[in-house]
């Protein structure tokens, strides 16, 4: 099996950031449409046209394209215009996708890292940089991964400014706290803020759909329907499954308290874009979105002095496995951390494995795994679906905090475990 195909399966968020950048190009952005032309991707409405959809369906579909391409136009732009403001920040994009914006920075000689996960940044780094005269540093990471993050830092860089659009909706509880410790740790380090336009969007989204699509609930509905399918569908998880889009915006509060950072709330006004291209120059729905804008804000997390801790975690662990195999039967061990960066290489030994022989049973030892993510939970239930008998299935010596994961993310009901 290829490396992509194997990460597809360990972690198939990657796929969302596609048609991220064909939205943006479809809405007119020029360094976007360039980019699209460099990773050699379809444009958003070729890739519509492929899909062997209705022809009715087809035409409705590309009525509500201007909603999509609004809600990322906008969001790219005004993340922009927020960085321009601070120009003396060196912004760290997490997770930067396939978008332009490290083109843009580059040009503006504003210092830029984008970080994604490594079957993005294999594509997006070098088109990138087959556009830009400076070169654009990329690098591949797992946010739930804090030596990752550390690695692709330099130390003597100071003042981040770390923009997030389109990830923390994508996390289990665990893989949450994973990630905001983790930037807690990198702000305590170089100094600087945290960007969020996450909560803004998830709650606002829907409303500036409407704004975009006019007084119509045919178009209303089918938007509202599509969105929630395509998420959930190429996100191959529940969506918002996390204390951060916890309706009760206290609730989040408390969260960002007790992970030690301080939030400000920018509003968004100030960052708007004087025009939006997919808007096509209509007053009314520019007026009614702007509207909107008036209640959405960045939120923008520092770490106050008084919140520094600074030992490490036993997660900074790299990952390794050992495989015994006799007459059918696995013995796993894992020591470390089983992530998205880990996880297909453990998918791969196990292929390779299952290929030679019937595998009829998997006894795993998790003495020494101090974390698991996600990723590794999926490289798990391919490993479960393949047995006949689910009850050679077996996970022992697991620590507190692996078998919280499990508990939280419903895994060990789904794997009959009695923890
Ligand atoms: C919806 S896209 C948003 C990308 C970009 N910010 C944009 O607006 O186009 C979600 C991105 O999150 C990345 N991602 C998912 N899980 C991640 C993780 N654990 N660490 C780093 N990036 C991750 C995916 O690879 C994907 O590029």
């Amino acid at each position: 099996m290829e490396d992509k195909e194997l990460r597809e399966i360990v972690n198939p968020v990657f796929n969302t950031a596609k048609s991220c950048i064909q939205l943006n190009a479809a809405s007119g952005d020029e360094d976007s449409i360039d980019l699209l032309k460099a990773l050699s991707f379809k444009t958003f409405d070729e890739t519509l046209t492929e899909k062997s959809i209705p022809k009715v369906i087809l035409d409705q579909i590309r009525n509500i394209t201007p909603a999509y391409m609004f809600l990322i136009e906008s969001r790219f732009n005004s993340m922009n215009n927020y960085i321009e403001n601070r120009i003396n920040s060196h912004v760290v994009d997490l997770p930067c996708g396939y978008t332009a914006r490290g083109i843009k920075m580059s040009r503006q000689g504003i210092g830029y890292t984008g970080l994604d996960l490594p079957a993005v940044i294999e594509d997006v780094c070098p088109a990138a940089n087959s556009l830009s005269d400076k070169d654009i540093t990329y690098h591949a990471v797992d946010a739930t991964n804090y030596k990752s993050l550390d690695d692709a830092i330099p130390e003597e860089i100071r003042n981040l400014m770390i923009t997030t659009e389109g990830l923390l909706m994508y996390f289990s509880q665990p893989e949450l706290d994973e990630v905001f410790s983790n930037i807690h740790r990198l702000l305590e380090k170089h100094g600087g803020r945290w960007v969020i336009l996450d909560r803004a969007y998830s709650n606002y989204d829907k409303k500036l759909a409407q704004a975009v699509l006019g007084n119509n609930p045919i178009l209303t509905a089918l938007y509202n329907t599509l969105t929630a399918k395509s998420a959930s569908e190429a996100a191959d998880i529940k969506f918002a499954d996390n204390v951060f889009f916890n309706p009760d915006e206290n609730v989040v509060k408390d969260y960002i308290t007790k992970m030690g950072f301080k939030l400000t709330e920018i509003c968004m006004t100030d960052f708007l874009p004087e025009h939006f291209n997919s808007l096509e120059a209509d007053p009314k729905k520019d007026a009614a979105v702007r509207e909107i804008f008036k209640y959405m804000h960045f939120w923008e997390l520092t770490v106050p002095k008084d919140s520094f801790v600074t030992e490490g975690s036993s997660s900074d662990n790299l990952f390794s496995f050992r495989i015994e195999a006799e007459d059918g039967i696995l013995d796993i061990s894992l020591t470390g951390r089983l992530d998205t960066l880990t996880s297909p290489d453990l998918l791969k030994a196990y292929q390779e494995t299952a290929k030679n022989e019937e595998i009829i049973g998997i006894a795993f030892d998790f003495s020494n795994l101090d974390y698991i993510s996600s990723a590794g939970l999926r490289v798990l239930l391919v490993m479960n679906k393949a047995l006949k008998n689910k009850k050679n299935f077996t996970i022992n010596h697991a620590n507190d905090t692996v078998k919280e994961i499990f508990k939280t993310t419903g895994f060990d009901s789904a794997f009959g475990l009695n923890w």
